[in-house]
């Protein structure tokens, strides 16, 4: 095992980031706000879109290939922000030389994926997390707080929507069958990861759905059963807009979280006969920080794995994912990210 060298206490943890797209222009930004981390190397498949990403948010180091970043001795942590099916293949170089992770939500495309970079991370000790921020917004934390409280009973059901309005582009990663196109990976995975987060692993799931030609799905309906009667009733779509609110449902009242629920800043608190209580729970940042929050501290204690994001939970989600993905005929495959 090639562990990285992780600096000590009082050092900063030194991130990469692989891919420079849509997503990583985002929570590069959050780095200001997050003590004692600092973005310092970025790899592109390209040398210029590498050196333009750096020169932009003041970053030492670029690459013009994945591997010369998974080779700096000189990072701790990679933040993987590539089309899902590349994911796999950038974690597993990376694991190979020590590096501690965060991958993007969906962590991979298809769940082989996901239990292969779990493996790997669990046989050499290293740090994983799938990127799934919903977790870490405050309003979402203190959610889980009234719900380990009692506020609202026992959880009995969840609901939760999201979606939106995308020109068709066969292209694009969000339709193109080998980017892992399709709603339920893109959107769907957080009204799964949130229900998952809530009700546990569901004992069956039932999906209904489209696909658009590229052999994705572009809207689905799923219904996820647990064998005590608990479930949850999900939607999510690349064909139209949806408000993007979510309910959890108590034996003793029921919480709203207003849109856009994966990453809210307010929740509603419905107790019995109560009156309504609004709470508001702001973001740091662009509500990246809390991730980037969580990981540094995980890997900063030596920590392998984050109590908030477990790997099991991000293996249980992939393993809904892609059995919904299946019963709406949608078959993902892994891809080589060219390292
Ligand atoms: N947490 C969130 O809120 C959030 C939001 C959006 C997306 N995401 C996730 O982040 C990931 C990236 O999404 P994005 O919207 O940022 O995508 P994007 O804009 O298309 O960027 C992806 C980057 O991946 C790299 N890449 C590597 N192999 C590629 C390939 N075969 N085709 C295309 N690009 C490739 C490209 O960078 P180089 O060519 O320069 O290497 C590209 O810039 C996805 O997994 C997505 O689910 C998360």
């Amino acid at each position: 095992m090639h562990r990285a060298s992780v600096s000590p206490v009082s050092a900063q943890i030194r991130w990469g980031i692989v891919g420079p797209g849509r997503i990583a222009e985002k929570v590069v930004e959050d780095f200001a706000v997050v003590p004692g981390a600092r973005a310092v190397a970025v790899a592109s498949r390209s040398l210029d879109r590498a050196q333009d990403f750096a020169g932009r948010h003041d970053l030492q180091r670029a690459y013009g290939s994945y591997a010369e970043l998974v080779a700096d001795p000189d990072v701790d942590v990679l933040y993987v922000a590539t089309p899902h099916p590349q994911h796999a293949a950038v974690a597993l170089a990376a694991l190979r030389a020590g590096k501690a992770l965060l991958v993007e939500k969906a962590f991979t495309a298809t769940t082989a994926g996901a239990a292969e970079v779990v493996a790997r991370a669990r046989a050499d000790g290293i740090f994983v997390m799938e990127a799934m921020w919903t977790r870490f917004q405050p309003a979402v934390v203190r959610l889980r707080e009234l719900v380990a409280e009692g506020a609202i009973g026992e959880v009995r059901s969840v609901q939760a929507d999201l979606g939106v309005t995308r020109a068709f582009d066969p292209a694009d990663r969000l339709f193109a069958r080998e980017l892992g196109g399709g709603a339920l990976l893109d959107l769907g995975v957080y009204v799964v990861s949130f229900a998952q987060m809530l009700l546990g692993t569901p004992d069956t799931v039932t999906a209904t759905g489209s696909r658009f030609s590229t052999g994705v799905d572009a809207e689905a309906s799923l219904l996820l059963g647990y064998a005590d009667g608990r479930s949850a009733a999900l939607m999510t779509s690349l064909r139209n807009a949806l408000p993007g609110q979510a309910r959890v449902y108590g034996t003793e009242g029921w919480i709203d979280v207003l849109p856009r629920f994966h990453h809210p800043q307010t929740i509603v608190l419905h107790r019995g006969d109560a009156e309504p209580e609004t709470i508001t729970r702001p973001q740091l940042g662009g509500g990246y920080a809390h991730e980037l929050i969580e990981v540094t501290e995980c890997v900063r204690a030596g920590r392998t794995e984050s109590a908030v994001m477990p790997l099991a939970d991000t293996l249980a989600v992939q393993d809904v994912l892609q059995q919904a993905a299946e019963q709406l005929g949608v078959y993902h495959a892994e891809a080589s990210a060219n390292l």
